[in-house]
């Protein structure tokens, strides 16, 4: 099969952060009217790996697809269009993407107008590209995180020529409105605030993968969430790789706070937000956080490392100190507040006494949820040019003895919930249990209750009665 390459990645380029973001007011539409018939009453299948950054992706994607007459298919083998949304953030979310192209590929050989495609972050590293492009030939459309308003046109190329389409242009990126989207669920829902990251921490793929830092503009934002307050959503969660950097690539003269202020007054019962970066934090940010009881009193704050020296190597731009000096202030604003990290455990060369810095960081903060990960060399990222000489046994060590030091706490605030009544928004039947519901706290907290499916997508109350390290078990309090 003849491959059809419109254009390929280059991390030079993905890196580059010259040009302004281009804006449209809607996707790519050129082929849409020719593809309608080739596609009328297919089956889609999308399966997504890593951050909600590609989760709200694959709304998008869902949506587009069934407004020209695709529908969703029940399981992959009926499915005329598959759909691999792929994450390169560390090398074992890479594997699981191999491992899924492997166990896909023999779909292609039965069906032979079906299109199996490869999209997400893993087709921006030319590395892995090229490699895909060669071990998995069954794999016939590549697309990558700046052309998902262009699936239109590329899919038509797909079917109509037989060829092979790669389309992975490194560019700046840009802000398009009027997506369409299907969501995956209807009581939460992911809002993009700002697209791409400009900070370029030095073990991280995702500058490069995603474009520049671009802000929607603040109505757009606004117009999104009010149509999911008047729709009946409980949830808003505003989405960004750094959401404390909204605003400032544009001269609208609002800022993060600004913008959470003014999605909490809209009255959604809970507003989240993720991901924030220590560094621009503002004490503005603060205060409207602990000024609005719907703006849930739960921060991720990666700290990735308790050690100023590896902060340092690692381009974080703040101090052990004005992290714990953050921590302060939040803690001394935000009666209640509950804290969850990532850390990065074994960056090139850490010694023992940097490691435990993190540990007794740790010890300090006590978060009440944490994301712990064993340093994975990026290609392309300046980490991964730097020589290593902590073995990997070591680092897995520190690993294990750094979850040790975090389940205390996580623990011990769990036991400390047993006998209280919270407000619990029910997701679904739990996972191991088909009699118990499970939801979440406002601060993030998994429970599991009995109750019935009538009970979906609703607040109600909950009284703990057991605790483990990461969930809890309770029982509904009748009002
Ligand atoms: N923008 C967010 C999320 C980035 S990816 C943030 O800055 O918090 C989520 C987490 O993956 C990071 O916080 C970091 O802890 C981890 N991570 C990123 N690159 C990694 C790498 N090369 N190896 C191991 N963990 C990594
Ligand atoms: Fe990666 Fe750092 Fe950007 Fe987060 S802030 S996405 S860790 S470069
Ligand atoms: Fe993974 Fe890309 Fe998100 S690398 S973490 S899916 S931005």
């Amino acid at each position: 099969m003849k491959t059809k390459v419109i254009n390929s990645p280059d991390l030079l380029k993905a890196a580059s952060r010259k040009r302004e973001a281009t804006r449209f007011d809607q996707i790519h539409l050129d082929k849409m009217n020719e593809l309608m018939p080739l596609v009328k009453g297919l089956k889609y299948y999308i399966k997504t790996y890593g951050c909600q950054a590609n989760v709200r992706d694959e709304e998008t994607m869902r949506g587009m697809m069934e407004n020209i007459g695709y529908f969703p298919a029940e399981n992959v083998e009926n499915a005329d269009l598959i759909i691999i949304n792929t994450c390169a953030v560390r090398e074992n979310a890479e594997d699981k993407v191999y491992g899924e192209i492997g166990n896909l590929k023999y779909l292609r050989k039965k069906k032979k107008n079906m299109v199996l495609a490869l999209c997400g972050c893993m087709v921006e590293e030319p590395e892995i590209l090229d490699h895909v492009l060669n071990t998995f030939k069954e794999v016939n459309l590549f697309f990558g995180t700046h052309e998902i308003a262009n699936l239109y046109n590329l899919l038509y190329q797909c079917l109509t020529t037989g060829e092979r389409i790669v389309a992975v242009e490194s560019k700046a990126g840009e802000v398009i409105e009027e997506l369409p989207v299907r969501r995956n669920n209807n009581y939460k829902a992911f809002v993009n605030i700002i697209y791409g990251c400009d900070k370029f921490c030095t073990y991280c793929i995702v500058p490069y993968t995603r474009g520049k830092e671009r802000s929607r503009k603040f109505d757009e934002v606004i117009k999104e969430c009010q149509q999911l307050v008047d729709a009946g959503y409980q949830e808003i969660t505003l989405l960004g790789q750094n959401v404390n950097a909204y605003g400032k690539d544009l001269d609208e003269g609002h800022d993060f706070a600004d913008l959470m202020e003014a999605v909490a007054k809209l009255g959604i019962p809970r507003l989240r937000f993720t991901t924030s970066h220590p560094w621009d934090f503002s004490s503005k940010m603060i205060d409207v956080i602990a000024k609005y009881p719907n703006i849930m009193k739960f921060i991720h704050l990666p700290v990735q490392s308790g050690n100023d020296e590896i902060l340092r190597k690692m381009g974080r731009r703040y101090t052990r100190q004005k992290y714990l000096d953050l921590v302060k202030e939040m803690r001394e604003k935000i009666p209640g507040l509950s804290l969850s990290t990532d850390i990065i455990v074994g960056f090139p060369n850490e010694t023992e006494e940097e490691f435990l810095d993190t540990v007794s960081l740790v010890d300090i903060v006590k978060y009440e949820a944490a994301f712990t990960f064993i340093y994975s060399p990026r290609k392309g990222t300046p980490a991964a040019r730097m020589v290593d000489n902590v073995p990997y046994e070591v680092k897995s060590r520190r690993f294990q003895e750094l979850v040790k030091h975090l389940e205390v706490n996580i623990e011990k605030s769990s036991k400390e919930m047993v006998g209280n009544i919270y407000d619990i928004l029910v997701d679904g039947e739990s996972k191991n249990n088909k009699e118990m519901m499970s939801g979440y706290t406002e601060t993030n907290k998994m429970v599991h209750f009995k109750g019935d499916n009538s009970l979906i997508g609703k607040i109600v109350k909950v009284r703990i009665i057991e605790s483990h390290t990461y969930s809890l078990i309770g029982e509904l309090v009748n009002e």
